[in-house]
């Protein structure tokens, strides 16, 4: 079946009362276009033409779709009429039309929409909805069974206003039959507008059917105008992507306070706790604990790694690893596994080894960290001179004391020690002792006790 899709996302969006074209506003980390425009090519529909007006045309190429600008916004009709102009004809195609700001449309609601069209032989399927009333949806006029026509609420007789099932705005057509109807539109309504909806009338009279869809549940139909509706929507949207993770295993105690985007993998019997936002592709594996109080974005987590109340930014935790309480890590750091990252420490742009340790109170910039070393409680590396960035090496095995500060660039050579309070302005050479400000080698010991 040859389906190309049209998405509607000229209007002007007042009712966001915002610079921000109303498509690219955010639910659960992505703009609203993206989910339709994810939904349709979930359904397979490859080609997909957006209908801008100026200011989304500017911001359109993230997007990867053909667009065109429709300057006056002159209805809904004339903005599929001016998509179909870009789009070249396809004999025996098919059309989707949708519009750009329903982020909760499924792809099975676009499969639903096409396969109706195939399975009854219609020129048209529309996507219908009962509503909680009052509705300002467009409303579904029948004769007997059939649909008759569509009644704008601002065109609507009292009577017709009463009707329940609205029209939900999404459309498969035939698209001869679409081009034969969006040419013949006119204007004249309370809106001065040119009417998509009135393709209905139009092709009825032609003697061609119009099979109704009814959606399974009305909030997929949300069109959201106002930023009351998007918070509503953004609701629906996370509690799908938490249902999504727990099917495949993810344990999640409180979805309402659980915050997910698209695009995340999070392995079996990984446990999230409340108050938890995951964020940009992060990728987290098995029997993980996270949170509860966390904050990840672009973390990539190995196994069994625990967060608690800490923010893991653009960087990498390798398996076995626990951090937090109160702990940030970002900047591409790295932690290679079996590491302890405590209570408030701050950690950017640095490797830990396998088995390196920063348990309390510290400040590790630009600092590589080799195997099994412990930094210990109130250590900073000085990486910055007030004009440049420096990096610290400190090798395997090292024994950083509390309140040791390195003034980089600087390297602590293996199996080296800094007592408490040391203050390193210089290297510390492989196996040596320093202590002070500024730290000097401590006096060797008796050769015996050395051997
Ligand atoms: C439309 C339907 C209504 C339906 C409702 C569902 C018509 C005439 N009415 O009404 O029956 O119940 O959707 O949400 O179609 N747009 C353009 N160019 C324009 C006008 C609109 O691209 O010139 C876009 C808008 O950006 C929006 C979509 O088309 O994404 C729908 O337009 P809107 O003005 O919101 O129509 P409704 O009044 O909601
Ligand atoms: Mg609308």
């Amino acid at each position: 079946m040859n389906v190309r899709a049209i998405v509607l996302a000229a209007g002007k969006g007042t009712r966001m009362k915002s610079d921000l074209p109303k498509v690219l506003h955010e639910l659960c980390g992505r703009p609203m276009l993206w989910y339709v425009l994810h939904a349709l090519r979930e359904a397979g529909i490859e080609e997909i033409t957006v209908v801008t007006n100026d200011l989304l045309e500017a911001r359109i190429g993230e997007f990867g779709v053909r667009s065109v600008v429709q300057r006056e916004q002159l209805g809904t009709g004339h903005a599929v009429r001016v998509a179909l102009e870009a789009m070249g004809v396809h004999p025996g195609g098919r059309v989707l039309v949708a519009a750009g700001d329903m982020p909760l449309l499924t792809a099975e609601i676009f499969r639903g929409m096409t396969g109706a069209l195939e399975t009854s032989g219609a020129s048209m399927s529309l996507l219908t909805a009962k509503m909680p009333m009052p509705s300002n949806f467009g409303r579904i006029v029948r004769n007997g069974s059939a649909v008759e026509r569509i009644v704008e609420v601002r065109d609507a007789t009292p009577a017709q206003l009463a009707i329940d099932e609205m029209n939900a705005g999404v459309y498969a057509f035939d698209e001869a039959a679409l081009r034969g109807a969006v040419g013949a539109l006119r204007n004249e309504n309370a809106q001065g507008e040119y009417y998509l909806t009135d393709t209905v009338e139009h092709l009825v009279r032609a003697g061609k059917a119009v099979h109704p869809v009814p959606a399974t549940n009305h909030l997929h139909t949300l069109g959201i105008n106002d930023r009351v509706e998007l918070a509503l929507a953004r609701k629906e949207m996370n509690a799908r992507l938490c249902a999504q993770h727990m099917r495949d295993g993810v344990t999640i105690i409180d979805p309402d306070t659980t915050y997910l985007e698209p695009e995340l993998a999070i392995g079996r019997d990984t446990v999230i706790y409340p108050n938890t936002a995951i964020a940009r592709l992060s990728e987290i594996g098995e029997r993980c604990t996270i949170g509860p109080n966390a904050r990840l974005s672009g973390a990539k987590l190995g196994a069994q790694v625990t967060v608690r109340e800490s923010v893991i930014t653009d960087s990498e935790i390798g398996d076995g690893t626990a951090v937090g309480p109160y702990a940030h890590i970002r900047g591409h750091a790295v932690l290679d596994g079996d590491n302890r990252v405590g209570n408030f420490v701050e950690i950017k742009n640095s490797h830990y080894a396998k088995g390196a340790k920063s348990a309390h109170l510290s400040y590790l910039g630009d600092a590589e960290i080799g195997e099994d070393s412990n930094i210990g409680a109130g250590t900073i590396t000085c990486n910055y001179d007030g004009k440049q960035k420096h990096r610290t090496t400190i090798g395997k095995n090292v024994s950083i004391g509390s309140n040791t500060s390195i003034i980089a660039p600087r390297t602590i050579g293996d199996n080296a020690l800094t007592g408490a309070g040391s203050v390193v302005t210089k290297d510390v050479p492989a196996g040596e002792r320093v202590a002070g400000n500024p730290a000097k080698p401590l006096t060797p010991r008796a050769k015996t006790s050395n051997q």
